[in-house]
């Protein structure tokens, strides 16, 4: 029956955590080999990260800030996630120009994006507030496993044993092969201190040429008071079989530094030196605290 929840686990794929009932490996594989147009956007992100708000921006840039041309369309109909019922098929039909949403690593993304057709739009985040709404995330989502506390989620991020694996692994992985692409990075922190400048990025990055009341109309339905309120952003809709909306709220805090409220001096101390270790090769560095 349609509303029967379906058996969601954990598993690898390539080395990859998906989500069984959810990501079918058949699918998945094919993605790889997919036709890329050079007006074709893909917006990349590790979980918790701002997905949905970049999903936001790019459909909002597109209907040049006209909230009607994109309110009666759920956003996950506007930027869809390639991994979840995606097949070439519908690639292959659909209009120009394609948003499409991913959290899958670089070896698995289509691989004609490098060869500089179409663009990417990575998404980051500081990842200890990566590690905290994703702990409250999976409280609330069917398709993940609820964690004894934050203590045991924790120690799964710092293993890598969730969908997506391991943050660092993620972020290191698309950032090293970025001048394979056509590539922009962007952060959750960086459109928290200034929305309109990364929108005015993304939108020279797009070569989309908006007047700037349009503009001012794609950041006022960019915030997350706005958002919290659009019942096509804020997952609201989304069944019960995905989301317990009893539990927990998509739109949860939308701020930075969170994590003080929820890592020990012990946790904190340890995600530091794992940072450093990891990062040591990579001039990625993040805003912890506004
Ligand atoms: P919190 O749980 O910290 O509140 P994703 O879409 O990648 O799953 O990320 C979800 C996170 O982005 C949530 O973080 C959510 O509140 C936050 N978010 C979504 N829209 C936002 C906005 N307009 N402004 C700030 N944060 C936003």
């Amino acid at each position: 029956p349609e509303n029967e929840t379906p058996d969601f686990k954990l598993f690898s794929f390539q080395d990859f955590n998906l989500i069984s009932g959810m990501h079918f490996p058949d699918e998945v594989e094919q993605i790889k080999n997919w036709e890329i147009r050079d007006s074709d956007v893909f917006l990349l992100s590790y979980p918790k990260s701002g997905t949905t708000w970049m999903q936001q921006i790019l459909s909002m840039i597109e209907a040049k800030g006209d909230i009607t041309a994109t309110s009666n369309q759920l956003i996950s109909q506007r930027v869809p996630w390639i991994e979840i019922l995606h097949d070439k098929e519908k690639f292959t039909t659909a209009a120009s120009p394609r948003l499409r949403t991913s959290h899958l690593p670089y070896k698995l993304l289509p691989r004609e994006l490098t060869k500089k057709r179409g663009k990417v739009i990575y998404v980051a985040r500081n990842p200890k507030d990566v590690l905290v709404s994703y702990f409250h995330f999976h409280n609330f989502a069917a398709m993940l496993e609820t964690p004894k506390d934050f203590n045991d989620f924790f120690e799964k991020f710092m293993e890598g044993k969730v969908f997506a694996s391991n943050w660092f692994e993620h972020i290191k992985t698309w950032y090293l092969h970025r001048h394979e692409m056509d590539f922009l990075y962007v952060t959750y922190e960086e459109m928290i201190q200034d929305l309109r400048a990364v929108v005015e990025r993304i939108c020279c990055f797009l070569g989309k040429d908006l007047s700037s009341s349009q503009m001012d109309n794609v950041v006022m339905h960019c915030t997350f008071e706005s958002m919290s309120k659009d019942s096509s952003v804020n997952q609201k809709r989304v069944p019960e079989t995905f989301l317990n909306h009893q539990k927990g709220t998509f739109m949860r805090k939308g701020t930075v530094g969170d994590w003080k409220t929820h890592f020990t001096v012990a946790q904190s101390e340890r995600f530091d030196r794992m940072f450093q270790e990891e990062m040591k090769d990579v001039p990625l560095r993040f805003v912890w605290d506004i």
